[in-house]
């Protein structure tokens, strides 16, 4: 008899198709077809996405369940991220959830997309730690901006959140700003590298102690530009890297600001981050920096399981597993989910 658990994880919130099995909380594949039509359009298109899901998902899945070594018939439960996202996009992976647990006769569970970002850090993997509750997470991708109280796997509490744009959202406005492509947060972090954060100052946003505002960063540079322009017309390509580095300094220190308050607020120094935007070079480094200087134990996620990812959905689906917390067939996708729903 073979006690081992198997769970498929499928993800189709936004423009990646994913689907990942895990066994026992360890990850046996995790296979992502990303969407390169997007860039062109200087962002996602929803038609475009839900279409290239469809075609995306069978082979995706099929390739998942190769690469782990296992057949069809060996997988315990489907986990499928229910929302929040793109509603065409969720409908894809929802229904093919659906089937195939109903074909197999194995159970079917829902997952939140933004619950998934932060269980991401449960992930069995040999050479990473995995966090003690409670613990503050720093949730920064695409669509949202928050930070969470995660008292227990499945009890969370935002303590701030964006009033606005996302911080992904930030970094990818103002790489249009600079003429670079969708999604601009990756070259941002690759030219800041190069630069000089100190070289441009932008003024950070005025709002409550644990909240986020980056629409005002967002026209502040692009005001700077504008002016910068008038008086050299090349003055991105003359200063692209230290323009990004100044970018990407500013957006660090906001985050780490409001780390530090909900740091001393809580009392709380087990701190993690998670979403796509915790791939970025320098919130990494200042993270682990705050180890030594402020005495924070710190999680940072593998980079594979920072941008969008199929593996934290069939973490989350496991822990849910383990506790027989199963969805009905009737489930429905929903394009907006906060992350304690
Ligand atoms: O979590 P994610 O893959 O999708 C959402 O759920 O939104 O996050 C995507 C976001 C995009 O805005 C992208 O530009 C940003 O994460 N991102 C980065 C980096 N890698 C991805 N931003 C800054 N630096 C990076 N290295
Ligand atoms: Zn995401």
């Amino acid at each position: 008899m073979n006690n081992n658990i198997y769970i498929l994880g499928i993800e189709s919130s936004c423009d990646d198709t994913s689907a990942s099995v895990i066994c026992n909380g360890k990850v046996l594949s995790n296979v992502i077809a990303n969407q390169e039509i997007h860039s062109k359009y200087g962002g996602v298109v929803p038609e475009l996405a839900s279409r290239a899901h469809q075609q995306n998902i069978v082979p995706v899945v099929q390739q998942a369940i190769e690469q782990a070594n296992i057949n069809k018939e060996d997988l315990s439960a489907i986990a499928f991220t229910r929302g929040p996202g793109l509603m065409g996009s969720l409908l894809v992976g929802t229904s093919f959830a659906k089937s195939l647990a109903l074909g197999l006769g194995i159970p079917l569970i829902d997952v939140n997309h933004m619950q998934a970002h932060i269980l991401a850090h449960f992930i069995n993997d040999e050479d990473s730690r995995i966090p003690n509750f409670p613990f503050l997470c720093l949730t920064i991708s695409g669509g949202h901006t928050q930070i969470v109280k995660v008292t227990n796997h499945f009890e969370m509490e935002i303590l701030g959140e964006t009033i606005d744009d996302a911080v992904g959202e930030a970094f990818d406005k103002s790489a249009k700003i600079l003429g670079l492509p969708y999604p601009g947060g990756p070259l941002i972090d690759k030219h800041a590298q190069l630069g000089n954060p100190k070289a441009f100052s932008f003024t950070k946003p005025k709002v409550g102690d644990l909240d986020f505002s980056f629409s005002g960063l967002k026209t502040g540079i692009l005001y700077f530009i504008q002016k910068q322009q008038k008086q050299n017309p090349n003055f991105i390509e003359e200063h692209l890297n230290d323009v990004c580095a100044s970018i990407q300094y500013t957006i660090v220190e906001i985050l780490m600001d409001k780390l530090k308050n909900a740091v001393k607020k809580t009392g709380i120094k087990e701190v993690a981050i998670a979403g796509g935007v915790s791939a970025n070079s320098e919130i990494r480094n200042r993270l682990q920096l705050a180890e030594k200087h402020f005495g924070w134990t710190t999680y940072i996620p593998k980079f594979e399981y920072t941008t969008d990812n199929a593996a934290m959905i069939a973490i989350t689906g496991y822990l849910k597993f383990l506790n027989k917390n199963y969805s009905d067939v009737s489930i429905t996708a929903q394009a907006r989910l906060k992350v304690t729903e």
